[in-house]
């Protein structure tokens, strides 16, 4: 007997009982209900607290930026910035105009995937060689860029993807790889320095002004558009978020700012996987990838890895012979071998026979037999692994927002959104006369993924009220890392002249 039918879509009619057996039982694992997200906003909350004190064995790192106040758009200058953020190194010519306006040259280079875990020294000599190209060809040279006063040497932003536990605007040591890097020589490491020392090595006149996450260029840079710019988050390859928090709670640092920007590290949210909702096949993931235990949250959101879970939910279903009559393909059975594209193409598909999915099935997975049924059911368990993301992503960010709005930047503005799910929510009440508080937000899962906005925004509501949606802007800062590196040198250079 079937305790509630209404969870499986409009056209499970037509399954057989044992299917929907079986994808009921998965359906209700992946389902998060509005409350076990407020529970796990409250403890993430906690783990923010936890990560602002001097507690060694926290879970979210909490790291200070350096970087105190936001930019407000009249920044004008031109720096080189650098943006490392997986598979893709960016090397960019940034021009901030002042009012809200900039240009942007810009280069990719593909790192070669044998450097994913080659000594960190040569990682940083391809770096090195990719800017020395990018400045000849470009033309580049100290009438154009910001130096330092008295030399040619040109400066430079430098955004790092990975979790680096600053020491300076200009220095911070690697605390661990993720998505899919570990280069040995850079763990424990002044990431700054290795690019430094390679930049010395290959002889290019570049000095590295300022280290910033990828999160905080985003934030920086979308800030630079919308001042109002709270939190600047990632949802792509990995995801994580920095945001404003007032001086006073940060106890693992002074500063005589009133404001700093803090570096979540949101991935690794709850890493002994106490409370987050992990399934056999999250786990089976865990264990499999090459840093089993690290970024369980990261591993449960991101386009690295949301295709793999639903790989191993289609499997099981297989193994269970209530999907393709029982039988996988060998591209199938590879690890890793259902990108997260593919399920955005599979959640695209609103056609009533589903062919658009039984082409992915077919080209992409070698999988020729299936039934209308199989597609429903594949696009079913995209639906559930795609859609608990999103709540997920909605959950850490309402958490953030309710710490600015307790005990932090956004405390003063009397915002009518609700602390907590018994709140009485102030629907009849205006908004007064508040400014929206801007997510500045980059990534590939929350730019193409369908849908993940309006479901971030449909949780956003249920946690925090209905004026979320009106008072919390999602707004999309595309490639915002490389003008948010340009904007972090800028600062560093206002620090310095003003030390
Ligand atoms: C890293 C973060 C980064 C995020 C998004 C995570 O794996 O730990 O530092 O901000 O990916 O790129």
């Amino acid at each position: 007997m079937l305790s509630s039918p209404s969870i499986l879509p409009t056209t499970h009619s037509k399954w057989s009982a044992r299917q929907c057996e079986l994808v009921e039982s998965i359906a209700n694992e992946f389902i998060l209900s509005t409350s076990k997200l407020e529970a796990l906003s409250k403890e993430f909350i906690h783990q923010m607290h936890a990560g602002l004190g001097q507690d060694k064995s926290k879970d979210l790192a909490m790291i200070p930026t350096f970087i105190t106040g936001r930019p407000d758009g009249h920044e004008r200058g031109c720096y080189l910035a650098l943006d490392l953020g997986g598979t893709n190194l960016r090397v960019c010519l940034i021009t901030l105009k002042g009012n809200h306006e900039l240009e942007t040259q810009q280069k990719p280079f593909k790192v070669p995937e044998h450097l994913q875990e080659a000594h960190v020294s040569e990682l940083m000599d391809f770096i090195a060689i990719s800017i020395k190209k990018f400045i000849a060809n470009k033309h580049i040279n100290a009438k154009i860029v910001e130096h330092r006063t008295g030399s040619d040497t040109l400066e430079l932003g430098f955004t790092f993807s990975f979790p680096v536990a600053q020491t300076a605007i200009d220095a911070g040591t690697l605390l661990r790889w993720t998505k899919g890097f570990n280069c040995p020589g850079a763990v424990g490491n002044d990431v700054v320095q290795l690019l430094q020392d390679a930049l010395n090595r290959k002889e290019v006149n570049v000095h590295v002004a300022a280290l910033v996450n990828d999160t905080v260029g985003t934030l920086l840079a979308h800030s630079y558009q919308n001042p109002n710019t709270f939190i600047g988050a990632i949802f792509g390859t990995g995801t994580n978020a920095s945001y404003v928090e007032s001086a006073q709670s940060i106890k693992t640092m002074k500063t005589d700012a009133g404001e700093m920007i803090i570096n979540i590290e949101w991935g690794n949210f709850d890493k002994d996987k106490a409370f987050l909702p992990v399934t056999i096949h999250d786990n089976k993931l865990d264990r499999e990838s090459i840093n089993p235990g690290i970024h369980v949250f990261e591993k449960m959101i991101s386009g690295m890895y949301l295709g793999e879970i639903t790989r191993n939910v289609l499997l099981h279903l297989i193994d269970h012979r209530v999907l393709f009559e029982g039988t996988s393909s060998d591209i199938l059975n590879q690890h890793w071998a259902f990108e997260t594209k593919y399920m955005s193409d599979i959640e695209k598909d609103s056609s009533s026979t589903l062919i658009p999915i039984a082409q992915v099935l077919e080209q992409k997975l070698g999988i020729y037999l299936n039934t209308q049924v199989d597609r429903e059911i594949v696009k079913f368990v995209c639906q559930l692994v795609g859609k608990r993301a999103a709540r997920l992503s909605a959950m850490a960010t309402a958490a953030v927002i309710r710490q600015g709005l307790a005990h932090g930047a956004l405390h003063s503005h009397g915002y009518p959104l609700k602390l907590d799910l018994d709140e009485k929510d102030d629907a009849d009440k205006g908004t007064g006369s508040s400014e929206a508080i801007r997510v500045g937000i980059d990534g590939s899962v929350f730019e193409h993924y369908p849908h993940f906005k309006e479901r971030m925004q449909e949780c956003l509501a249920e946690l925090l009220g209905s004026h979320a949606n009106e008072l919390v802007q999602l707004g999309i800062a595309k490639d915002g890392s490389g003008v948010g590196a340009a904007l972090a040198a800028l600062i560093a250079a206002k620090n310095t002249k003003s030390a």
